[in-house]
């Protein structure tokens, strides 16, 4: 595979994830996390941010320590304070990265850095320099880079290449952008800043408008190849690209995206509930690919699909992503196929007689309940009321 296939998965649920309300973690959680994201081989673990607290910087050193196989990467302003702790955080890595960032968009110059174009430009061009006399594996990160103008945009990361930038990551921070524009703008920067075939183009997308995994997928459409992501999509507000659904979306459509990742697919269902618990944050039921519904059927038309063959209502399979094999769950949607399957399961043998009792009685039950359990249904078959005479199977 050329370097060209490759899409690098750079996790950020240790910084993004990590600095969002309701998700912060305990070094132990961090450290079961590292190993969870090194067993997922992602390519680059974001360990925190080691200027932002002790707290942060103790984080990033266990975690370099640890971490096997993916880089370990600590964030920074670009400035000497910022880079400098990150270095020294980052000393017992194998392989480390720098990522350095300033705020490029007219509203991060004017409010926040108070700076204009030309200053921002030379601070890019002493952070990045900075960084690179330090580290072999510097990224630059534009903040807010979807609301820069995009001959601006261009310029910085021009700048940032020259001082030794390896990967210009684009983050839409405020999570604005819609597919065909973040297409439209990595087209243009691919463009116009050449930056040669050492350089890697990155995306980072938040979702604020529910768009995060699709505009990261326009931009490998667009030829970018590092997407910033996070375990269940956790991150910043309305939080950050799920690495999950990129790369199963990337594997499930391959001949479409025609690329590939490094990432065990196998290991996502595991790492998703590790995060759950080490936050103590349950992900959504009907969440895509980690949710308990992901691989559920409950109306009796998708029930009977499932049982002829499983292609009928999956693209994926859930051991593709380690997650227990697909259930067919008894509610009031389910029809006689599938009641019927899962009482043979049980190791009932329904009297044919019976059939249309049990069902019945089954639809009356269900109609009370959201989901009925196989104790229930051991009880519903072998109840009186139902007269029903059952031979058991061993
Ligand atoms: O969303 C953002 O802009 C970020 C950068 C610091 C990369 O998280
Ligand atoms: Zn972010």
């Amino acid at each position: 595979m050329t370097n060209k296939d490759h899409v690098r998965i750079f996790d950020t649920t240790l910084r993004d994830g990590e600095q969002s309300p309701g998700f912060s973690m305990t070094m132990k959680g961090k450290l079961r996390m590292a190993k969870a994201l090194s067993a997922l081989n992602v390519d680059v673990i974001e360990a925190g941010f080691a200027a932002a607290s002790p707290g942060d910087f103790e984080a990033v050193q266990a975690i370099a320590e640890v971490a096997d196989g993916p880089r370990v990467c600590s964030l920074a302003r670009v400035t000497k304070g910022d880079i400098d702790a990150a270095a020294a955080a980052l000393e017992p890595a194998k392989v480390k990265r720098c990522h350095v960032f300033i705020g490029t968009s007219p509203t991060h110059r004017k409010y926040k850095l108070q700076l204009r174009k030309g200053e921002i430009l030379d601070r890019i061009e002493d952070g990045v320099a900075y960084a690179a006399s330090l580290f072999d594996d510097v990224e630059f990160s534009a903040e807010d880079a979807l609301r820069t103008e995009k001959t601006f945009l261009a310029e910085a990361m021009r700048v940032a290449v020259e001082a030794g930038a390896k990967t210009l990551n684009v983050p839409d921070t405020v999570g604005y952008t819609t597919p065909e524009e973040i297409y439209d703008t990595f087209r243009y920067l691919i463009d116009h800043v050449e930056p040669g075939d050492d350089v890697v183009f990155s995306a980072h997308c938040h979702n604020d408008l529910g768009l995060a995994v699709s505009n990261s997928l326009a931009a490998i459409r667009a030829g970018v190849r590092q997407i910033e992501c996070t375990i269940n999509g956790i991150g910043e507000r309305a939080g950050n690209a799920a690495m999950e659904e990129v790369v199963m979306a990337l594997h499930t459509r391959r001949s479409y995206f025609g690329v590939e990742t490094n990432v065990d697919t196998k290991h996502f269902f595991d790492t998703s509930r590790t995060l759950e618990e080490v936050t103590g944050e349950k992900v959504q039921r009907n969440k895509a690919i980690v949710g308990r519904n992901a691989f559920a059927h409950e109306a009796g038309i998708h029930q009977h699909g499932m049982l002829k063959s499983r292609e009928t209502y999956e693209i994926m399979r859930p051991e593709d992503v380690g997650a227990p094999k697909s259930a067919l769950v008894l509610g009031k949607h389910s029809g006689k196929h599938a009641l019927f399957a899962r009482l043979e399961e049980l190791g009932h043998e329904v009297d044919p007689a019976e059939t249309d009792a049990i069902f019945a009685a089954f639809k009356k039950l269900a109609d009370e309940r959201h989901e009925v359990t196989d104790e229930e249904l051991r009880t519903l078959v072998s109840g009186a009321s139902n007269r029903v005479v059952l031979a058991e199977t061993v």
